[in-house]
């Protein structure tokens, strides 16, 4: 089969198109032909070892797991002897998982009880490859800080996949919504239902001080002590996208004074958040954003996009 494999961490010139062995699905796995993913930030930061520590984890000089892509949209082609929670035909869409990657090629075999679920009947795998990253990501995060009806919730990196996404769940949450991001995204985040939308580049956001229940920082360019400044006595931050040197600022932050709760670490996606962002999709309560839609033979530029920091929603990979 087909596939884009990175085989050293560098640049997005690593990764090339190569011929590889079919997966074969364990007895409890599925194989999927996968027909669209995406190309995120997973992807990148795994590709180019940012942080440093991902070679903990990934391997210390070459990635061990060298087809990247962590979510999938396809169509089950075959079960494993012991399988039965799907079965030849369905079309699924989800997590191939952060530990097993494999979404860019043409077919992947992953565990049935993996974070997926059946695509909403009308959704095209183009626009259900845009939905497990951002969704999923922001789901996970919005869950644990309780986001209740009414709560004035500050979305910091609005157009991004994360951020995107966290507007769309926030207002499905019942919140009122600020997006905050650059002049050229302001009409796309008040699209997305943001009730009120700050441009970075203009507007003071500093004067809305004390104003917010959470502060959901996505893209990891607010320093922590903005964050502190944004959100209300004993309110909630969210860390979407923290690095190591903004977990030391925090630690020296001073945020006792203010009692917050701060949610941070590694989002992880379960087949119940799946399902549930199929039923809002099913509902038009969330539409996937997405920036560009590429075959995999330009897995370069999608890397490329990806990376720049500027991509709006998500950078879709079609295998054709
Ligand atoms: N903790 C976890 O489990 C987890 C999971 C997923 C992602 N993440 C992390 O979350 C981060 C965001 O991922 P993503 O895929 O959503 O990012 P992304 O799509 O690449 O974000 C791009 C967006 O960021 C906006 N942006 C750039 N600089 C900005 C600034 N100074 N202020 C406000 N917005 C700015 C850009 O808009 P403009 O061009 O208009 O500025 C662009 O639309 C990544 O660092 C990723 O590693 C963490």
């Amino acid at each position: 089969m087909k596939a884009a494999i990175a085989t050293s961490y560098g640049s997005p010139d690593v990764i090339h198109l190569a011929e590889v062995p079919m997966p074969t699905p364990k007895p409890t796995e599925i194989l999927v032909r996968i027909h669209a993913s995406a190309v995120n930030a997973a992807d990148w930061r795994l590709r180019s070892a940012n942080p440093w520590f991902v070679r903990l984890v990934f391997g210390p000089f070459k990635p061990r797991r060298p087809i990247l892509g962590v979510v999938f949209a396809g169509e089950v082609v075959g079960t494993g002897v012991a399988a039965t929670k799907y079965k030849k035909g369905d079309k699924l869409f989800g997590w191939t998982s952060l530990m097993k990657l494999g979404g860019h090629a043409e077919y992947v075999a992953l565990p049935e009880t993996g974070a997926f679920a059946p695509i909403p009947a009308a959704m095209s795998y183009t626009d259900a490859a845009a939905i497990p990253f951002g969704f999923g990501t922001a789901f996970s995060f919005l869950r644990k800080a309780q986001v209740a009806q009414g709560q004035r919730v500050l979305i910091y990196g609005a157009s991004g996949a994360v951020g995107s996404a966290a507007v769309q769940l926030a207002k499905t949450m019942g919140a009122q919504v600020t997006g905050v991001c650059s002049t050229r995204n302001t009409e796309l985040v008040r699209s997305l239902g943001a009730d009120h939308v700050l441009d970075y580049t203009k507007d003071d956001i500093l004067a809305k001080r004390d104003l917010y229940d959470v502060v959901f920082e996505t893209v990891g360019k607010l320093p922590f002590k903005e964050s502190l400044a944004l959100v209300k006595q004993s309110g909630t931050i969210i860390t979407g996208s923290e690095m190591p040197t903004q977990m030391l600022a925090r630690l020296f932050a001073g945020k006792a004074d203010k009692q917050v709760k701060v949610i941070g670490g590694t989002a992880l996606s379960t087949a119940a958040d799946m399902k549930h962002l199929a039923q809002l999709s099913a509902e038009q309560a969330i539409l996937p954003v997405i920036d560009q839609v590429l075959p995999l033979e330009r897995i370069v530029e999608a890397h490329a996009r990806a990376e720049s920091g500027r991509k709006v929603g998500n950078v879709v990979v079609e295998m054709g």
